[in-house]
């Protein structure tokens, strides 16, 4: 029995199927490569010693989806494709309400079909609006989000919901997922983002191999220790342990499940660019800039539900995190790109 693994070869994904062939699952990824490069999996198969079964297709294509679950043996999916970027959610939010929701439908019902109703899915701590809470406990409220890309998020999680209500045949968890960073100690797999970086540590690493000329802090008038936006950032790896992790729970029979997968940890900005410099010794010039529409000042996880139920922290401090995702995009000043 496989697990399929939608958007396998973007950052997440390609790091949770490493993670996954490390505890000695069989991997099937499905992935459109709208924002990946296959190449991400051939360096995953270096990594782990094992080939990756992969398919090109898209979510929304239900032949396709119908053509690899009658060829393989799928028992759980762990749903990472979709669009991601919050900017470009708001200029195109068709595409991103079709890609991510309809495409979500048209798999779900392709499971269903094929009797596999296990699923993890790629939810976000956006999903939270400005949080009522902090530390945010799985069961502090959903609220406002500010983009469609959230709201597609908040979205599936009430659709998917709904389904396990309706058929408790299907097991579900929903992982929030706070500020992924870092990459493969190797150094041969990280986050490959497309033209000028939205988030913050892509930003910082194209500053220090000296593809953008400063880093623009958005606001340093926040109520927060010095004032920049406070996050919890988690180490890829620790993110994609988390997801052996829910296998786990998943293989149990556990209904509706829902976690954050995060550190507990809040870092401002400015902490991050001076880890960052430590880390890399390169030094990262920044202006201060306005607030940047949609920002809140401080989100952090309660990481205890996680801790108690499936057994998962993280383990990877912001030390790590920063020397990772300096030595992938060192190695890499291209990305997957020659
Ligand atoms: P990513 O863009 O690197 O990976 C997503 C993958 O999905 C890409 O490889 C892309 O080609 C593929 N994809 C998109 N639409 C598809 C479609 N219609 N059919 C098939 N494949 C498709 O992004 P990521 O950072 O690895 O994020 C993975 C998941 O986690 C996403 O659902 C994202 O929304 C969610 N998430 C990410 C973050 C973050 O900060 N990176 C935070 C919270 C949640
Ligand atoms: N920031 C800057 N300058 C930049 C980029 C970011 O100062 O160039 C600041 C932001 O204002 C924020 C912090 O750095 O205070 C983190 O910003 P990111 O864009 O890296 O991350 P966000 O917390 O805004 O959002 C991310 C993902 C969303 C996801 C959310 C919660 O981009 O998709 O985490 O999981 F929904």
């Amino acid at each position: 029995m496989a697990i399929l693994v939608t958007g396998g070869a973007g950052f997440i994904g390609s790091h949770t199927v490493v993670e996954l062939q490390n505890a000695g699952m069989d991997v099937v990824v499905l992935d459109n490569l709208a924002n990946s490069s296959e190449e991400s999996l051939k360096r995953v198969e270096k990594i782990t010693g094992k080939p990756v079964k992969f398919y090109r297709a898209d979510i929304l294509d239900r032949e396709a989806l119908e053509d690899i679950f009658s060829k393989e043996e799928v028992d759980c999916v762990i749903h990472f494709a979709g669009l991601k970027a919050v900017g470009e959610s708001v200029v195109k939010p068709w595409e991103y309400y079709n890609n991510n929701i309809t495409g979500t439908l048209t798999l779900v019902d392709v499971m269903r079909k094929h009797n596999v109703k296990n699923m993890i899915f790629s939810s976000s701590a956006t999903v939270y609006g400005d949080p009522a809470v902090i530390p945010v406990t799985e069961d502090c409220p959903k609220g406002v989000c500010t983009n469609p890309y959230g709201w597609t998020k908040s979205m599936l999680e009430q659709i998917l919901s709904d389904i396990q209500k309706a058929d408790p045949e299907w097991n579900v968890i929903l992982l929030r997922y706070f500020n992924p960073i870092g990459a493969h100690k190797s150094g041969t797999i990280g986050e490959n983002p497309n033209g000028i970086p939205n988030n913050l540590m892509p930003y910082i690493t194209q500053v220090a191999v000296g593809k953008l000329k400063e880093l623009g802090v958005y606001g340093n008038d926040y109520d927060t220790p010095d004032g920049t936006g406070v996050r919890d950032y988690i180490h890829v790896v620790d993110l994609a342990k988390g997801h052996v992790a829910a296998i786990k729970k998943i293989n149990e029979k556990c209904g509706l499940e829902i976690y954050n997968l995060g550190t507990g940890v809040g870092y401002s900005v400015l902490d991050v660019v001076k880890n960052f410099e430590a880390a890399s010794g390169v030094k990262i010039p920044y202006v201060i800039k306005e607030r940047r529409a949609g920002d809140i000042a401080t989100t952090y996880s309660s990481a205890e539900k996680a801790k108690k139920e499936l057994g998962w922290t993280a383990e990877y401090g912001i030390k790590e995190m920063c020397e990772d995702s300096w030595r992938w995009q060192s190695n890499n000043p291209n990305g997957y790109a020659e």
